[in-house]
């Protein structure tokens, strides 16, 4: 049975080149077998997390849904914007709300701990590609949300120019990097489900 891996941005921009790069990220990965599911993160409107609105009004529909698409996928990839070195806030505001989820009570678990694994990768029009909010995701999902990250990212430099909107990728140095780690991505979650 062929692994089900989710593909998302950390942006909602209409002509988000982190979203070419998800979806590029995507077709690689059906190329090695696997199931994937694109999604968009404007389809999954949160407010900015507050421990008050929690409380009075529980959790945004959004994330619940969010989380039951992230259970019901054996790997989930993350192509991360980078603002100010850092990641954006639409997708730190996302991986906090459904943390705010349990799937288990001893020891507390979360909707993203039921992902396998993770990979991540960014683009930017800069020549780094969104390098160091790609390490500082790296960080904060292998240190706060305790999951899995697969050790090949995907950094595409000059996104505007490489990325194409049908996810094709003109840089065969970019396109090999992806290709390298969407295979190792899919092999990941094909061993850690039939573990
Ligand atoms: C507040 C802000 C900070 C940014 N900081 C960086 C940065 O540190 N490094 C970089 O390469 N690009 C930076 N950018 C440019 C974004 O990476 C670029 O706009 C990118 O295309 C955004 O991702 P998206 O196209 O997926 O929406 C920044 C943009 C914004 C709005």
């Amino acid at each position: 049975m062929s692994v089900k891996l989710l593909f998302f941005a950390g942006s909602k921009r209409e002509a988000s080149l982190n979203k070419r790069l998800a979806k590029a990220a995507s077709i690689k990965a059906a190329e090695f077998g696997a199931e994937v599911t694109f999604i968009d993160l404007k389809d999954f409107d949160m407010p900015i997390y507050c421990g008050d609105l929690e409380k009075n009004e529980g959790l945004p529909e959004a994330a619940t849904s969010l989380a039951e698409l992230v259970k019901s996928h054996d790997g989930v990839f993350i192509a991360s914007p980078e603002y100010n070195s850092s990641i954006s806030p639409l997708l730190k505001n996302t991986l906090d709300w459904v943390s705010r989820i349990r799937t288990d009570e001893t020891p507390p678990r979360t909707p993203w701990q039921e992902a396998k694994v993770f990979a991540i990768g960014g683009t930017s029009m800069g020549l780094m590609g969104g390098l160091r909010g790609i390490q500082l995701l790296s960080a904060l999902l292998i240190n706060g949300y305790q999951v899995n990250v697969l050790p090949q990212t995907v950094a595409v430099g000059k996104g505007h120019e490489v990325l194409s909107e049908d996810g094709s990728i003109s840089n065969p140095q970019s396109e090999a990097m992806l290709i390298g780690a969407m295979k190792a991505f899919v092999e990941t979650a094909t061993k850690l489900k039939s573990a």
